[in-house]
């Protein structure tokens, strides 16, 4: 098990954007969304804008102009997406999503609110190697992303059957040293930039963890990749 920048290939990759695309991507699936289709730019959002179809995506955190929605998991658990295809394009972390997918076999979509479920999902398909992919923000590490894979990482250790690279050790290090979820989200380059912009809702929800049974994975058959429950 690695944390990895995005290099190398791994059986299992889990890619990781607590703030906010993975966190707000799995509450798209807990709403009802039939599925995510994650694009690589806002146009080729607003090219799929039918029935049916929600685009939802920001920049800079605050929403992309002719989108439905921003990209606030607070915002998706206020409504029912039962029909819909969610279609998300964000600053890092549907690029990071994207990136995965040719750095590993299985991709699933790992957040705070869903690390356990996420771990025993990744232990499940594990054959060989579990790669963390972290996000971070404007390809700079963020401190978010590191926590949580510290916290999918003491998930993937408690299942057993694992060694530990370096990156993983960092992880470890940094969740066992912080204070609460949600002081260490907070204190972070992006955490910070979310509450400036008036959205702590979002990282209060961000912060909860495992609280949803849902592990959003990447579906190899469509053509275009799409995430699926
Ligand atoms: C990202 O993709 O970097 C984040 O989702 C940005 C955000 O939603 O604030």
């Amino acid at each position: 098990m690695d944390l990895l920048p995005y290099g190398g290939y791994s059986d299992v990759v889990l890619v990781v954007d607590v703030l906010r695309a993975t966190t707000t991507a799995v509450t798209y699936l807990e709403r009802g969304a039939d599925a995510l289709l994650l694009t690589d730019t806002p146009e080729a959002a607003l090219a799929l804008r039918g029935e049916g179809v929600v685009l939802a995506g920001e920049r800079g955190g605050l929403p992309i102009p002719g989108f439905d929605l921003g990209n606030s998991p607070v915002e998706a658990a206020r409504r029912d997406f039962g029909g819909q295809t969610v279609v998300m394009n964000t600053t890092n972390g549907t690029a990071a999503a994207h990136i995965a997918a040719g750095t590993g076999k299985h991709v699933l979509l790992a957040a705070l609110t869903n690390a356990h479920a996420a771990a025993r999902r990744a232990r499940a398909l594990a054959r060989e190697e579990i790669a963390i992919v972290c996000s971070g923000t404007e390809e700079r590490v963020g401190l978010d992303d590191v926590y949580a894979a510290g916290v999918l990482a003491e998930y993937l250790l408690a299942l057993g059957g694992f060694s530990i690279e370096d990156g993983t050790r960092v992880a470890l290090t940094i969740r066992r040293n912080a204070g609460n979820p949600f002081d260490t989200l907070s204190s972070s380059g992006h955490g910070g930039h979310l509450i400036g912009l008036g959205l702590e809702e979002d990282v209060h929800y961000a912060a909860q963890i495992s609280t949803s049974p849902v592990v959003p994975m990447l579906d190899r058959e469509g053509s275009t990749p799409e995430v699926l429950r």
